[in-house]
């Protein structure tokens, strides 16, 4: 029995436009989305804003109903069978809300333990090791109102392990983290799957999805578009490279002429602060380095760098351009 199994869910949002004429409107967020997780996998959601990844989270963990569609989780059915489906599973969703700032990160902790009735005899033991496991053993004891965003973040993961589930939902667990927070975070996700738990995680950063999934489901508008290994959708642009020109200045016409280049695949254009960073996508090999900067000829270029694609360049071919400037 698969850990999830959701089948051609649907999810319809009413709002209403305008202020004068108010018109409704209906904004589909999932449209027939049709997935299985199996017990143990550390399974990716990969999608840009909007695309519908908080709404399957959680319509999964029992929070929002589905239009249309079902799914169960753990074989229980999320609409009628939540009763016996919420003890066995963890929500966690990214940002600072849903902790009490006033008490210490251990009575957070022992508050939801009581709140889930988790027996006195197992809360003993495992409120102080959920707060080892997220690094916050030596500052369990302060309020939380001085913990840093990455501590409070961390805390979150302890809250929403406190009733040992089965299965874990993590939305955006390490939205607005530092660096070095963020890969202490993902340590602790990865810990999860070690201990046998089966992990649903949405992210926007594909090194995060590539560092820790077994497989990943990209959504777009609300529809699955592909679903395999980080490796397989890398595969999807293996025979391509990147070249990468760092430059200053570059106009549309020279841009214009770069993407009629006949064996060039794309143009993807950066900007970080002054510079412009091109990233032109072409066939693997073809040693085009000498005709990009003839092209180029005029423009004050930095610094060329041919690289191998990334999972990012799978995901920018998939849901495309306009997608990834949202
Ligand atoms: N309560 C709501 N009322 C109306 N529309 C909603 C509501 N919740 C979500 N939506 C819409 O449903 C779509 C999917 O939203 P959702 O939050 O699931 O996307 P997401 O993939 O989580 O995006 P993000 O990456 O920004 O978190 C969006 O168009 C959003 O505006
Ligand atoms: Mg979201």
């Amino acid at each position: 029995m698969p850990a999830i199994h959701i089948e051609n869910l649907r999810r319809v949002f009413q709002t209403t436009t305008g202020v004068v004429r108010r018109a409704r409107k209906e904004i589909v967020a999932l449209d027939g989305v049709s997935l299985s997780v199996e017990p143990g996998e550390l399974f990716g959601l990969l999608g840009p804003n909007g695309a519908g990844k908080t709404t399957l989270t959680k319509i999964l963990a029992t929070i929002l109903l589905p239009t249309s569609g079902g799914a169960t989780v753990l074989g229980h059915d999320v609409v009628k069978d939540t009763a016996k489906l919420r003890p066995r599973m963890g929500i966690v969703f990214g940002g600072e809300r849903g902790l009490y700032w006033r008490l210490s990160g251990r009575d957070n902790v022992q508050y939801f333990a009581d709140l889930y009735k988790v027996e006195p005899e197992a809360a003993r033991k495992r409120v102080p090791a959920l707060l080892e496991l997220v690094g916050l053993k030596d500052r369990a004891d302060e309020r939380v109102e001085g913990y840093s965003r990455g501590m409070k973040q961390r805390l979150h993961i302890a809250r929403g392990l406190v009733n040992d589930p089965e299965v874990v939902f993590l939305d955006e667990p390490t939205i607005g983290l530092d660096p070095v927070a963020a890969r202490e975070l993902r340590q602790v996700v990865r810990g999860l799957k070690d201990a046998g738990k089966t992990v649903f995680l949405t992210s926007h950063y594909m090194f995060e999805i590539d560092a820790l999934c077994d497989r990943v489901a990209v959504l777009g508008k609300g529809k699955i578009l592909t679903v395999d290994t980080p490796s397989a959708l890398k595969r999807l642009v293996a025979d391509l490279e990147v070249v990468e020109i760092e430059c200053f200045g570059v106009d549309a016409a020279t841009i214009a002429r770069l993407r009629r280049h006949p064996r060039v695949d794309s143009v993807n254009i950066e900007t970080r602060e002054q510079t412009q960073v091109l990233q032109v996508q072409a066939p693997a090999g073809a040693e085009l380095v000498q005709d990009f900067l003839r092209i180029l000829d005029g423009v004050r270029v930095s610094k060329v760098v041919t690289r191998q694609p990334t999972l990012e360049d799978a995901y920018v071919k998939l849901v495309g351009k306009e997608a990834m400037q949202a």
